[in-house]
Formats: C-alpha cells, sequence, structure tokens
C-alpha cells in the first residue's frame, strides 16, 4: 500500500498532486516543505521514490508536527491509542472532552503519544475535518456527526511511518529556510492562499492567519532562494495578488482544482489555483 496523509488537512493537495508531479524538478537533492499540513506531495514523492537526499517537513503548527513525530517514532503506541478512542467515534460528550483538553495548563505536558491520538481523533470526527483553532490557540471545530468515521487505519499509519524514517521534522515559521536551504535542493511552498474574495478563503490553521504582508514575505524568500539556485515550486489562488507576487518566472498559470474543505460549501467546486516555478518544464 502506497503512503499517503494520515491527516485531512484544509488545503490539501490530493487534488492538485498530478499537476504538481507534472511539474517537478528533473533532479534535486534534498526536499522541503515549509507548509506541510497533510503533506501530499511528500508522501507521493516518497512512493515513487523520489527522495533520495532526505527531506524536512515543518509547519507553524505544533500539534501537527508533534501528530507526524509520534507517527515516526511510535507507531504502534498510537495505533493502540487510537484504538482505545474507537468506541467513542459517536459520543459527542467524548470528543468535547478531548477537544478541551487543551484548555488545561499542563496540556503541552501530557504525552506525545495521548496528544498525536487526541489530534487525529478530532481530525477524524470533529465537522469537515476541520483543523481550527481560534486566538487562544485552543482547537474550535464543533462535532461532526459523522455515522462511521475511520479513526484507526493500523497500515496507513505504518505506511507512513516508514516513509517518515529518515524525515526531519521541525516546528517553525517557513523562513527558517533561509539558514538551511542550499543550492540544488527543491522546496514546494503550499502556503494558506490569497483569499478569492473578503470571505471566500479559510486561512485560519493557527491564530495568526497570514496576511498579505506575510504573502510578500514569503515571495521575498523565494527569490531569495531563488537567486541561490534552490529549485522551487508554490501553490496559491489565481489572484492578482498572488499573480503579481511571483510575476516574470517561468511557468504562471492556472490550473483547476477542487478543494474538498472550504467554509463556504457553495464553493466546494473548481477554484483555479496557480503554481509557479523557478525552472522550466
Ligand atoms: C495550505 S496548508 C498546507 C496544505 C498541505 N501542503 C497539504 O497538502 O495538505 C498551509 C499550512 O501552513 C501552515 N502555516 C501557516 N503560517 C505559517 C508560517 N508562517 N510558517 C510555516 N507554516 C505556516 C499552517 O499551519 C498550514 O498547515
Amino acid at each position: 500500500m502506497p503512503a499517503r496523509p494520515f491527516l485531512k488537512w484544509a488545503g490539501g493537495k490530493s487534488q492538485l498532486l498530478p499537476e504538481l508531479i507534472s511539474r517537478l524538478p528533473p533532479t534535486f537533492r534534498h526536499y522541503h516543505e515549509p507548509f506541510v499540513g497533510g503533506g501530499a506531495l511528500f508522501f507521493s514523492l516518497w512512493n515513487s521514490g523520489r527522495l533520495t537526499a532526505g527531506a524536512t517537513l515543518s509547519d507553524l503548527n505544533v500539534e501537527l508536527i508533534d501528530c507526524y513525530r509520534a507517527v515516526r517514532d511510535h507507531a504502534e503506541e498510537l495505533i493502540a491509542a487510537l484504538l482505545a478512542h474507537k468506541p467513542y467515534a459517536n459520543d459527542r460528550d467524548y470528543f468535547y472532552a478531548m477537544r478541551a483538553w487543551d484548555r488545561a495548563p499542563d496540556f503541552m505536558a501530557r504525552p506525545l503519544v495521548e496528544r498525536a491520538a487526541r489530534t487525529i481523533f478530532l481530525n477524524r470526527t470533529c465537522y469537515n475535518g476541520l483543523y481550527r483553532l481560534n486566538n487562544r490557540r485552543q482547537f474550535n471545530a464543533p462535532f461532526g456527526y459523522y455515522k462511521k468515521p475511520l479513526i484507526v487505519d493500523p497500515e496507513q499509519l505504518q505506511e507512513a511511518s516508514h516513509a517518515l524514517q529518515q524525515v526531519v521534522l521541525r516546528v517553525g515559521d517557513f523562513s527558517e529556510l533561509l539558514t538551511r536551504a542550499l543550492p540544488g535542493d527543491f522546496i514546494y511552498f503550499d502556503p494558506p492562499y490569497v483569499p478569492v474574495s473578503a470571505t471566500a478563503s479559510f486561512t485560519a490553521y493557527t491564530p495568526v492567519g497570514f496576511t498579505e504582508a506575510e504573502q510578500r514575505r514569503l515571495a521575498e524568500l523565494f527569490f531569495q532562494l531563488y537567486d541561490r539556485g534552490c529549485h522551487l515550486m508554490l501553490s496559491n489562488s489565481y489572484t492578482a495578488l498572488a499573480r503579481g507576487l511571483y510575476a516574470g518566472l517561468p511557468i504562471h498559470e492556472p490550473v483547476l482544482a477542487r478543494r474538498k474543505i472550504n467554509c463556504d460549501g457553495t464553493k466546494r467546486g473548481g477554484v483555479e489555483e496557480l503554481i509557479v516555478c523557478s525552472y522550466g518544464r
């Protein structure tokens, strides 16, 4: 069974994956994914044997990266912890009791595996599989009322664990790449998208949000790494702001993708996305 994302993540790239794969650089050294989310491209690269010089996955979200750490280092314990949650898959009170963990002062003192099992359980049982934090960094998506949510898929977690064995995992801002990326490395940027309209997009993965200033800061880093000789690929919404920030680069075209998670259900159809590459096809 191929390795694949073990979390459903807003902005997950499974739909756009064929477009990304058709635009990979022919060769590259180390792989970096600084907005890793569900990690769809990472798992795909692993499955096709392209990560010969290792990979670094990072994200600003601590619970997300700790979940990857638990899958990498403690897969069997994690599976056992999820099996213990499984009988409560339809229990609304249990869901809210689990959700409340991060309101307690000792939350971060809980064992890694317990916190990771909570993240996966909430991800499978919350409304729309939407990972959402309020401004106090507390998980606040409501109960999803799914009839039969899949709480644990042991084989999926074991495969993901296998793929992650040699991977470096980091919590941090994308700008840390400036000190880590080397010429010849390949970096895929999948930032929270520029909103298509004032209310259309979901960018609350982390409480800080991703403003226009953040988009500009990212574009600046993109061009710095371009000058360094890194291979770069970036996706964003097909908006005037995103087009303007990356104007002049070799590939710059709209691609139609289907979004699985959008806070506005009526906008869950096709959305034009932009893929920018620092190299030709
Ligand atoms: C669009 S999602 C990534 C989707 C992912 N590539 C996938 O396939 O599922 C964007 C991610 O960026 C992270 N993020 C937001 N601001 C960040 C920052 N300043 N530095 C690093 N990661 C950030 C969020 O936590 C979120 O996981």
